[in-house]
């Protein structure tokens, strides 16, 4: 089996395996809606099996940076209604990855001006795009009271909903990366001592709790959750993530999920660990901490068997064909970095597809 077979799973039929995986590019609109330029980014990567949006934020108490996307308001539903129109118009699926800052966030960077909050008042110091255009680093959060976190449960839901409402295939819940679930799961962020942190099921609880608040609103089929095992991006450690994540994946099994979304680190071989305890749908993503996905390794996860899906992140950015390049082994061009983020087309939707870019050349 190869990365251009077809797949046919329990809640996805997909042409290929090549998934877009999440990414983050800031090009919305200070209240979070998205842009036309955000459609036809999206439109432009149709191509893929499966697109993830980028990070949305499910409620503005959980928006981590300036520019980051909604899903709350009635003008973020009309905003995404535009992309996945354009995204189904050109033959393409797509989920909304559902992204809850934490303690990740900002007053200056997030429009209800608040402080963020998280399992515990601790800062991951990462440094964030604000209102004005400049930068600063994360202040110090405070605590969410169990209120809070009962709150953020239902706005989640509630995103989901909203999700339906704007046309998306499904949903994603962001479990990884440090984003707010994985807050609760890491032993160096959740130092919580009620019912959602300490033991390994306690701070499970808010991972799970989100998971069925979303399938309730979404359909468990239309539902799929990321988690990043042991990934120590953004000052997160876990000190032994195999027991965690091996009840997690085993509850989350239970519950006939789209899919499972992985990525894999070389602290702890994730995929390999977890693959066995999995039943459904798994995406693997081989790029974190990594060089870029590219198709030999992503070709290895597959026959190595740890996944059925592959999700691709940095190569689709300056790839919008990328599955067309795959699988006609073309050259892969390379994203601008100082363009990865900012508030124009420029990095975003002017890299051209292979026939263009030749047509171009040989016209120059
Ligand atoms: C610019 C950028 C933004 C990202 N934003 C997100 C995000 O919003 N949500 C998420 O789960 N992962 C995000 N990621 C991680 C990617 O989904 C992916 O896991 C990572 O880039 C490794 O895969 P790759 O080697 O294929 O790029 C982001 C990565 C990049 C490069």
């Amino acid at each position: 089996m190869t990365l251009m077979n077809d797949y046919r799973g329990p809640h996805l039929t997909l042409p290929h395996r090549v998934v877009m995986a999440p990414m983050t590019r800031l090009r919305s609109l200070p209240d979070g809606s998205p842009t036309a330029d955000v459609a036809d980014y999206y439109a432009q990567r149709a191509g893929a099996g499966l697109i993830v949006t980028e990070g949305l934020w499910p409620h503005s108490s959980g928006q981590s940076e300036a520019w980051v996307p909604g899903l709350q308001t009635p003008a973020h539903v009309a905003g995404w209604r535009r992309v996945t129109e354009a995204v189904h118009e050109a033959g393409g699926r797509i989920f909304a990855q559902l992204m809850h800052g934490g303690r990740k966030g900002h007053p200056l960077a997030r429009i209800d001006g608040t402080l963020p909050a998280g399992p515990s008042a601790v800062s991951d110091g990462d440094v964030l795009h604000l209102i004005d255009g400049g930068k600063a680093a994360a202040p110090t959060p405070r605590q969410m009271s169990r209120a809070e976190i009962h709150a953020a449960v239902a706005h989640y839901a509630a995103a989901a909903h909203n999700a339906l409402d704007a046309g998306f295939d499904g949903v994603e819940i962001h479990g990884a990366n440090s984003y707010l679930v994985h807050q609760f799961l890491a032993d160096n962020t959740n130092l919580r001592t009620d019912e959602y942190g300490g033991s390994l099921s306690n701070r499970m609880r808010f991972a799970l709790e989100v998971t069925d608040a979303v399938a309730a609103a979404a359909g468990p089929e239309r539902t799929g959750i990321r988690l990043s095992p042991g990934n120590p991006q953004f000052a997160m450690r876990e000190a032994d993530p195999a027991p965690l994540y091996r009840a997690l994946v085993d509850e989350l099994d239970r519950r006939g999920l789209a899919y499972l979304h992985l990525t894999d680190n070389d602290d702890y071989p994730a995929l390999a660990d977890l693959r066995p305890r999995w039943h459904g749908t798994l995406i693997a993503n081989v790029g974190e901490n990594r060089a870029a996905t590219g198709a030999e390794a992503a070709e290895r996860a597959l026959h190595a068997g740890h996944a059925d899906l592959v999700s691709f992140g940095r190569a689709f950015i300056a790839n919008p064909d990328l599955v067309h390049r795959i699988r006609h082994g073309l050259p892969l061009a390379e994203y601008r970095e100082e363009v990865l983020y900012g508030r124009t087309a420029e990095g975003y939707t002017d890299y051209p597809a292979w026939d263009a870019a030749c047509v171009g050349s040989s016209a120059a």
